[in-house]
């Protein structure tokens, strides 16, 4: 991915040294995953959900990570609240997936109840628990922002509020109405056996696409010909519908279709597909047809989640469902093919043969992912694992 800084190029005889990823043994250590855990994704911002997902009182989401759990839940003043999904008995998960609490939590396994704005509300036998202050259990809270209608959570740690990691891009977004949107179907998951790194190394860059996308490749530029890295950890790239029709028909039915029915947005907006990301594990993918987010969940060392899901403004037109059939269909075989290419390198991490080769300046953002990975865990740095990792 490019960079944006406009300071002159070296001259081509002292070029600046190639930058590596990196080594191979981080992308499969049981005890570098759990600090990666600690100390890079607890730290940050992850979505649980749209609004739109939980627009009723005692409507709930929640969000599996690592060995936490969070739901967000709309109390019945209609705010949203998000806490530890995690009774304050003896620890049950309280809830799992989505749906509706009529007026209050009850845990399932004493039935302690936890009002829908996180207030202890009745324990069973109150009275064989003498002295018990109910004031002091209630359902521990989570720091919760909310941006283009995504509701965020940030379990640890002090990372600046999304408005102002965002803000670069935030005028991009305007015209799509993403707070607007509606789910277009459940959220979705797909475990795949590779490591966290791998699957965000591939999103990261899009130096891959002619070669590992070729459909992608025959309806739009390469992304990374309009790119922006912004300092904050976020970054876009643009690929711009190509004038020339794919041959294969749901490519160029889409090429054909689409900027007569997204007629609402801008010219320019009609015509591209946008793909934004946010270190260390978040993916906003953004078409003028609907949008979608995905975040990738480590699932212990070389394996992790993909959680995502899609969302469009309210359209019921038969040409707007033929366009996102479409657009499903073209992303459903971008995503096999991401998914086979992070294989095949999972695979060639293993061997004992590999040592971290040159990256493109296409894979800059990528080398931003790795050096927020080696300050905050110093020992990726060594090329073997080391004795003990800090
Ligand atoms: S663990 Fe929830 S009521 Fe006992
Ligand atoms: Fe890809």
């Amino acid at each position: 991915m490019a960079m944006t800084d406009t300071a002159p190029r070296r001259p081509l005889d002292t070029p600046t040294p190639l930058k590596r990823g990196l080594p191979a043994w981080t992308y499969g250590h049981p005890d570098l995953a759990k600090l990666e855990f600690e100390r890079i994704l607890k730290p940050s911002w992850q979505i649980v959900c749209h609004i739109s997902n939980i627009p009723k009182p005692g409507d709930y989401a929640t969000l599996d990570f690592g060995p936490e759990s969070i739901v967000v839940v709309r109390d019945l003043a209609g705010q949203i609240g998000a806490f530890h999904n995690v009774c304050r008995h003896r620890a049950a998960r309280l809830l799992e997936g989505e749906g509706n609490c009529p007026r209050a939590i009850t845990c399932p396994y004493h039935g302690w109840s936890y009002n829908l704005d996180g207030g202890l509300r009745g324990v069973t036998v109150r009275d064989s628990f003498p002295g018990l202050d109910r004031g002091e259990l209630g359902l521990l809270p989570i720091r919760m922002e909310i941006m283009l209608g995504f509701v965020f959570v940030c379990l640890a740690g002090n990372p600046p509020p999304l408005a102002k990691t965002w803000e670069g891009f935030l005028p991009e977004f305007a015209p799509y109405r993403i707070a607007d949107m509606e789910p277009l179907g459940p959220v979705y998951f797909e475990d795949w056996d590779v490591d966290w790194k791998v699957a965000m190394d591939n999103y990261l860059e899009s130096y891959h696409v002619p070669v590992g996308h070729p459909g992608l490749y025959r309806m739009f530029t390469p992304d990374y010909d309009d790119q922006l890295n912004l300092a904050t950890g976020v970054a876009r790239g643009t690929g711009w519908m190509r004038k020339q029709k794919s041959e294969k028909w749901s490519e160029g039915r889409y090429q054909d279709l689409v900027e007569g029915v997204v007629t609402d947005l801008p010219e320019e907006n009609r015509r591209c597909w946008r793909f934004y990301s946010m270190l260390p594990n978040l993916g906003i993918d953004v078409f003028p047809d609907q949008m979608d987010f995905f975040q990738v969940l480590p699932r212990g060392p070389g394996k992790c989640t993909i959680r995502g899901a899609t969302f469009g403004l309210p359209d019921t037109r038969r040409e707007m469902r033929v366009l996102r059939y479409l657009n499903a269909r073209i992303n459903r075989q971008v995503q096999r093919e991401d998914e086979t290419l992070c294989k095949r390198v999972q695979r060639g991490l293993a061997s004992g043969s590999y040592v971290p080769g040159p990256l493109s300046e296409h894979e800059s953002c990528m080398v931003d992912f790795h050096d927020l990975i080696r300050a905050a865990i110093p020992a990726v740095r060594s090329p073997v694992p080391p004795a003990s990792i800090s």
